[in-house]
């Protein structure tokens, strides 16, 4: 009689990339669609023109058909990466794929509760779009399950990370922030986006990592990963550009070069990093550029001051990130504590740097004393300081 093997027992190697992202997700990512208020959202619709609600309908039918792709076809990847008992990237991605079941029910509220919309909404999804999330990712993520070779694994991240999370969710997010922007309208919908968008930015920074490790382990993936993202680009400015085409003018002010540059900027960070591991043949040892520093202070400052929530806006490719403090995005602008933090101390600091600077300046502790506080946080001199001083 042959002995039955024991199960596994893994050990957990906390620091690393996957691991923290996996503390962060359930530290950051604990949120529930069905606790937004949105009653105010409700009214606040009527007061839109026909064609803004048509672009704020418009994209969040793409989210919700987008979130339900991404939902489906991440199970493929997480039973690559269970065969090759990875343990810590299987626990980030239970958390992952947790995000977007969230993410799939909150489009959906909105579009019941707030665009008072349940019908059939395929209108919405133009040629480029369905090309890539009904035929190109769906069949890049299945492909694992018979072939999850390092090619194979580089080529799925690539278009779910990269392409569908990175440039079109990003695309997405910049144009309801824009059109969202600095009004106090539809207060329920923007902290969903904000926290939904937040987890995006683990989603990516996971990716970004499986890249770099898929990199440092056989250099060859580089020109599976380089010739596969110049490939999807057109498709994936497509997308970009048939949303725009379909307004004349376009509400909100919205710009396609203007949504098109700030993509392809955010994208070029991650780029840059990706090569800097083909050049160095190292993985990242931890998640690259302002994303990172942006989180890491937010995990901060949000242990400093719980229970109260932190949340992250950021106006467009405005220079200032905002850590709205306790107001879950439902107060009003300028209601609730505050703290701005410029892009040039997230771009030239280290996390390390910024939040000794914000302990010595003591923030949490004046955001907790005084209602409305608000502290600024910037660059001068290569020093970072925090104004009004004490
Ligand atoms: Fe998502
Ligand atoms: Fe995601």
């Amino acid at each position: 009689m042959t002995e039955v093997r024991p199960a596994r027992t893994g050990t957990l190697r906390h620091d690393a990339v996957p691991m923290r992202l996996y503390h962060e997700a359930k530290r950051l990512g604990a949120w529930d669609p069905q606790a937004l208020d949105l009653s105010r959202d409700a009214e606040d619709w009527s007061r839109f023109s026909v064609a803004e609600r048509d672009v704020l309908l418009r994209l969040s039918v793409m989210f919700q058909a987008a979130e339900e792709s991404m939902t489906r076809d991440l199970l493929p990847l997480l039973v690559a990466v269970t065969r090759e008992e990875r343990l810590e990237e299987q626990l980030f991605l239970a958390t992952f794929l947790a995000d977007e079941a969230k993410h799939i029910e909150f489009f959906r509220r909105i579009l019941d509760a707030v665009c008072r919309q349940s019908g059939d909404l395929q209108r919405y999804q133009t040629p480029s779009f369905r090309r890539l999330f009904s035929e190109r990712l769906p069949a890049a993520m299945q492909r694992l399950l018979i072939d999850p070779t390092p090619a194979a694994q580089a080529d799925a991240i690539v278009i779910y990370s990269l392409v569908g999370e990175g440039v079109l969710g990003d695309a997405g997010y910049h144009a309801f922030n824009t059109a969202l922007a600095g009004g106090d309208r539809l207060p329920g919908f923007r902290a969903g986006l904000a926290r939904s968008q937040a987890d995006e930015q683990r989603h990516l920074a996971y990716g970004l990592f499986v890249l770099s490790r898929l990199i440092g382990e056989g250099p060859d993936v580089w020109q599976t990963i380089s010739a596969r993202m110049e490939e999807l680009l057109p498709l994936t400015l497509g997308i970009v550009s048939e949303f725009f085409e379909s307004y004349d003018p376009m509400p909100f002010g919205l710009s396609l070069e203007d949504t098109v540059q700030d993509a392809i900027a955010r994208f070029a960070t991650r780029w840059a990093a990706l090569e800097e591991v083909k050049q160095r043949g190292r993985p990242l040892a931890s998640p690259p550029g302002a994303d990172q520093v942006v989180r890491d202070i937010q995990g901060w400052v949000g242990d400093q001051l719980h229970p109260a929530p932190i949340e992250v806006r950021r106006e467009g490719t405005g220079p200032v990130y905002t850590f709205h403090v306790g107001s879950g995005g439902a107060a009003p602008e300028g209601q609730a504590s505050a703290l701005l933090i410029t892009e040039e101390v997230v771009a030239h600091h280290s996390s390390e740097d910024v939040i000794a600077a914000l302990r010595v300046h003591r923030v949490p502790e004046r955001l907790r004393a005084t209602k409305r506080a608000r502290l600024t946080c910037l660059s001068a001199g290569g020093k970072i300081i925090v104004q009004p001083p004490e």
